[in-house]
């Protein structure tokens, strides 16, 4: 039934380069993008893509009739059988059940966005699964070095995108891991959905479900939104956004096999005492004598911009102002969103890098040769 799906969805060309050239973008190239509005589509320019990408992009109920024109019988009963597609309207219309987003030769189901009611705004659930071709996990996905390894650790990897594609394209033994349950088993369809064998995933809490390994590779795109109250476990990391980053930091160099590397999407401050990569520094403490520490910086803000750009703004409300407070009291100058890199590197006097990366390309040249190390 899976390989059905995939080989139905690759027959009607939906991945990603077709979808870059079909649809119009918004402001940045790799998130957001606006689809045309179906019904008004001219009929005899609609193809298969277009019921697939309304369908489970645009999260769009379409006309029955039309899908399984469109989609054909196979494809149709396919997504049917695995629920990820359900009737409404009496059977006259459907609609899909999970996003679904094709990235690095990859579907992947992620959570819904959910549908406006009247003027009301509803909230994401707290266990929301994460989807792929949101801004930072595009970013996330394309900084990792993608040289073959031996065992390669993803840590947060909710939907498990980029432990699947490290799976499937260049890593040996692959584990995952997310401590939202819900993440992980929309990561464990995925896994099925993709007929990906080497990976294993454990829903747990940092570390704590690969206690006994050390990896060759870890990476990870932590929860980084300063938040009072954390309700949201895939965006929210308390006052600071640090909490999940720095426990990260200081546990991660105790899995690091020797010669491998951390690389990791998130954001980190700059305060009064210490810039970011020497707060990194100390987050390793004494591990830290034989690691090389590299922060390539892609976006700066304030923290009075940052906060305001968090996933729900709200600049005049009193949680923002108690934000603001909190980010004066810690000494917070900037919050910077970082690819940072960690590498295991013994037998000289460790490296500590800030550079600012032009973009996600630069990044990736640099953490796949290392260069900033020689
Ligand atoms: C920003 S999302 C990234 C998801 C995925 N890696 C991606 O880029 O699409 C952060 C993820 O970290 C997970 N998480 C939060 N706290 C965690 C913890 N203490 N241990 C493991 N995972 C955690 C969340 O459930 C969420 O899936």
């Amino acid at each position: 039934m899976f390989a059905n799906i995939r080989t139905s969805f690759a027959d009607l060309g939906f991945n990603e380069s077709n979808i870059r050239d079909r649809y119009v973008f918004e402001s940045d190239p790799a998130g957001s993008f606006v689809l045309p509005t179906f019904p008004k589509r001219k009929a005899e320019t609609i193809t298969g893509l277009d019921v697939l990408v309304h369908l489970f992009m645009g999260q769009e109920s379409l006309p029955l009739d039309l899908v399984e024109q469109f989609l054909g019988q196979r494809c149709f009963s396919g997504l049917r059988e695995v629920n990820l597609m359900r009737l409404e309207d009496e059977g006259a219309t459907c609609r899909a059940t999970v996003r679904i987003e094709p990235v690095k030769k990859l579907l992947v189901c992620a959570d819904l966005f959910p549908r406006k009611s009247s003027s009301k705004k509803i909230p994401l659930r707290s266990d929301h699964v994460y989807r792929p071709w949101d801004f930072s996990a595009q970013m996330y996905g394309r900084i990792i070095p993608e040289i073959p390894c031996r065992s390669f650790l993803e840590m947060c990897c909710g939907s498990a995108y980029v432990c699947l594609a490290a799976a499937k394209n260049f890593a040996e033994s692959v584990y995952g891991v997310d401590i939202n349950e819900r993440a992980i088993r929309f990561a464990e369809f995925n896994k099925k959905l993709n007929g990906i064998e080497n990976v294993t995933l454990y829903s747990g809490d940092l570390f704590e479900p690969v206690q006994s390994h050390t990896f060759d590779r870890i990476v990870a795109h932590p929860p980084y939104v300063p938040a009072l109250v954390e309700s949201l476990t895939f965006a929210d990391g308390g006052v600071d956004g640090e909490r999940v980053s720095t426990a990260l930091i200081r546990e991660m160099p105790r899995y690091l096999a020797d010669g491998g590397e951390f690389c990791s999407y998130l954001a980190l401050s700059d305060r009064v005492d210490a810039p970011a990569e020497l707060r990194v520094r100390e987050m390793l403490g004494t591990y830290g004598q034989e690691l090389d520490v590299a922060l390539l910086v892609m976006a700066e803000r304030s923290p009075a911009s940052f906060l305001i750009s968090r996933s729900d703004p709200t600049p005049f409300s009193e949680e923002n102002e108690q934000l603001q407070d909190a980010c004066r009291k810690l000494g917070i100058t900037r919050f910077i969103t970082t690819a940072l890199t960690i590498r295991s590197r013994k037998g000289s006097a460790p490296l500590t890098l800030r550079h600012r990366a032009v973009s996600w390309q630069t990044v990736r040249a640099m953490s796949e040769t290392m260069t900033f190390a020689r």
